[in-house]
């Protein structure tokens, strides 16, 4: 199973999602990677405000340097987990045939199915918008993994 998380710069949302899963998954058998839709940050670490949640809650994330999403990636990856709906709409519109599309859904509709909520971006804003990011993340993450070991997703 190989799962990519997606967000428009590929520095604060989906490094968190990244790091988040991988440290519940069995590495063995789950691949997990993230990607932006926004080429601005590639090649550069998680933003600092991520990489210090993460490490409150024990996680590494300086591993990870940021990169864009590829078409590519709709062959490589099972599962395509994105934020919120701009980053829906922008992947979406890189898939080489419309069967792709199947493979993308707002990672939020795992805890709230059929809802369409979104994780916001924590960008512009405070610690306390990363402390919220990393905690539905964190939630959601959880039934991800619950998910996989049920051989369901
Ligand atoms: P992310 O947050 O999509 O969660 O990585 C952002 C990071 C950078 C920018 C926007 C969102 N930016 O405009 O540079």
């Amino acid at each position: 199973m190989k799962i990519l998380m997606v967000c428009l710069g590929n520095i604060c949302r989906s490094p968190l999602a990244e790091g988040i899963l991988k440290s519940k998954v069995n590495p063995k058998t789950v691949i997990v990677d993230s990607a932006g839709t926004g080429a601005w940050h590639s090649g550069q670490l998680p933003d600092k405000r991520s990489i210090a949640i993460a490490k409150k809650y024990n996680i590494d994330i300086t591993d990870q340097r940021a990169r864009i999403f590829t078409p590519e990636d709709f062959i490589t990856f099972d599962k395509i987990y994105v934020m919120d709906k701009s980053n829906y709409v922008n992947v979406c519109r890189l898939a080489p045939s419309n069967e792709y599309i199947d493979k993308v859904e707002l990672i939020l509709n795992e805890s709230n199915p059929g809802k369409d909520l979104e994780v916001p971006d924590p960008y512009y804003g405070g610690d306390q918008g990363f402390e919220n990011v990393y905690q539905m993340l964190d939630e959601v993450c959880e039934q991800i993994n619950n998910k996989i070991k049920n051989a369901s997703l």
